[in-house]
């Protein structure tokens, strides 16, 4: 069951400086998407010092703001973190929980991944929880295992919140590397995700799921149109408006 309106979201990771970003926005309002891309919801994830630029910038229009991450905790003695009220407060509306690169590089479980997804809601941030398996996790046939362990956590920690949660299936081999799992490839693991979820509570067959790991303009309109993807968490063609103004209209 896929949702009436898609949701694009852009994870610009480690990327940007003001200048650029300002030009990057600039374009993404000219491109006008809540008239050319209507049925899309759209939102970028810049780096958390960007975000108060990018609610400014994007004060009043239809592109929310989320963050790349968020502390499961509130507030205290946590050097290096950002909570979820900080963001709440600036306007910021999603952040992204568990992506592959926080998992690998920052060792965060899939416990503390649902954690910080249960603290995200209860600041008022939507999670956009990312899983996905490794190549070598695929070969191995793994990959129903892996996502599954990782959805699994999340369904245990969240309970009844479960359906206020977007869930994006991010195969880690296809990640910045210009290899896209294929649009059947990647509905076969988002209809394994959808089974899941709705096992665990039928009203979560409507969490919205996206698929991540090289999406570009011209194979977003096939990966959209597969029954169980319901939008896209999009990096490197994020940066570059014209590419993420397309891949918001092949919605
Ligand atoms: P790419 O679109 O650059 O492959 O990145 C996908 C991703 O990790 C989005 O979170």
């Amino acid at each position: 069951m896929a949702a009436m309106k898609k949701l694009v979201v852009g994870n610009w990771k480690m990327h940007g400086s003001r200048s650029v970003n300002a030009e990057l926005l600039q374009g993404l309002l000219a491109a006008d998407l809540s008239t050319s891309a209507p049925r899309a919801d759209v939102a970028v994830c810049p780096p958390f010092v960007y975000l108060a630029d990018a609610v400014a910038a994007l004060q009043g229009g239809a592109i929310a703001v989320g963050s790349q991450d968020v502390s499961v905790q509130a507030q205290g003695a946590f050097t290096g973190e950002v909570a979820g009220p900080m963001l709440r407060e600036l306007g910021v509306r999603y952040t992204i929980v568990g992506h592959s690169e926080r998992r690998t590089y920052h060792a965060e479980s899939d416990q503390l991944v649902a954690d910080k997804a249960r603290a995200a809601l209860s600041h008022g941030l939507v999670p956009i929880v990312c899983v996905g398996e490794t190549l070598a996790e695929r070969e191995a046939d793994q990959t129903e295992a892996v996502v599954g362990r990782q959805l699994q956590a999340v369904i245990d920690t969240l309970g009844a919140d479960l359906v206020r949660v977007v869930v994006a299936y991010e195969p880690v081999w296809a990640i910045g590397t210009g290899k896209t799992a294929s649009p059947e490839q990647a509905q076969a693991v988002h209809a394994f995700l959808r089974a899941r979820l709705t096992a665990a509570q039928a009203d979560a067959a409507r969490v919205p799921l996206l698929y991540g790991g090289s999406v570009k303009p011209d194979n977003a309109a096939e990966l959209f149109s597969q029954a169980d993807i319901d939008g896209g968490l999009i990096g490197g063609a994020s940066l570059k408006a014209a590419d993420f103004a397309a891949i918001a209209r092949a919605a």
